[in-house]
């Protein structure tokens, strides 16, 4: 069953890819709108939201929704659901920077099945299925074999709007900086862990993310082999506003310093 809901699920990502790129460099500044501080949102969002939850419903009627942009009204009760960020990287996709993505997961009964996240420039449509595990455009994915942290090469998401953890965050980035080859802050979480899953980073961790931002991608990375909590370990990742993924080299060595810097 899972396998026939993926192509169609495929099917209507690469479809709503084709309209966000249609779009890129098409918006002026008077079609932003900030929802909150630094939360900007534009036509291209809430259309391409509206073109997943059209298709998702052709494609199981009897599911419910999560979305970022709210076009359906929220349904987290229902035996199967949706979680849906129609565009991953908004401002990066205003500024006209190429690294933006569609993420799109399924979940049965509270449980993860399917995650797509389609990276909308190059096409790389990352995915895993339940007990299947992770690809790249049909090519099998696994994260990094990568053993120390010294050796690793990380991802980050800047705190933007929620400063309340800003001195842990920056401590444990400068301790880190010494330690590791680089941190990357590339602007779209989703994205970040669809890379962490094929190996390009070791690891990456944010803070004050939502469910849609990671659910997709969390679930690839863990189909790819990859350790997903939150920042003290436990599983409250997708609804705790803290996700810390990494393959298993290096999970113990960076949880630790990890957890030094945000024990309270
Ligand atoms: C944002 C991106 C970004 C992350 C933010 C997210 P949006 O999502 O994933 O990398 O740092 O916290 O909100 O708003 O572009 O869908
Ligand atoms: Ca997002
Ligand atoms: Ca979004």
């Amino acid at each position: 069953m899972l396998s026939g809901l993926f192509k169609d699920t495929e099917t209507l990502v690469l479809k709503t890819a084709d309209f966000i790129t249609s779009q890129l460099g098409n918006i002026v500044n008077q079609q932003i709108e900030t929802k909150s501080l630094n939360s900007l949102v534009s036509f291209v969002d809430k259309k391409a939201e509206e073109m997943l939850v059209e298709g998702c419903m052709k494609i199981l009627p009897e599911a419910g929704f999560i979305t970022e942009e709210e076009t359906i009204e929220k349904s987290a009760d229902k035996e199967w659901l949706w979680i849906i960020d129609p565009l991953d990287g908004t401002t990066n996709f205003l500024h006209s920077l190429p690294f933006f993505s569609i993420s799109i997961a399924l979940q049965h009964r509270g449980k993860t099945v399917m995650g797509l996240v389609c990276e909308v420039n190059r096409r790389e449509l990352f995915y895993a299925i339940k007990n299947e595990g992770a690809f790249l455009n049909g090519k099998r994915i696994s994260c990094s074999e990568t053993e120390k942290l010294a050796d690793s090469l990380l991802a980050t998401g800047f705190p933007y709007y929620d400063f309340g953890k800003k001195e842990n965050y920056l401590k444990f980035i400068g301790d880190l900086m010494p330690k590791c080859r680089g941190i990357r802050r590339l602007g779209s979480a989703a994205l970040d862990l669809a890379y962490t899953a094929c190996g390009r980073f070791d690891a990456f961790f944010e803070y004050s993310l939502a469910p849609w931002d990671v659910a997709a991608g969390a679930f690839i990375v863990e189909e790819a082999g990859g350790i997903v909590t939150d920042f003290s370990g436990g599983d409250n990742y997708l609804y705790g506003k803290e996700i810390f993924a990494t393959n298993r080299g290096i999970n113990k060595e960076m949880a630790e310093l990890l957890q030094s810097h945000f024990k309270d």
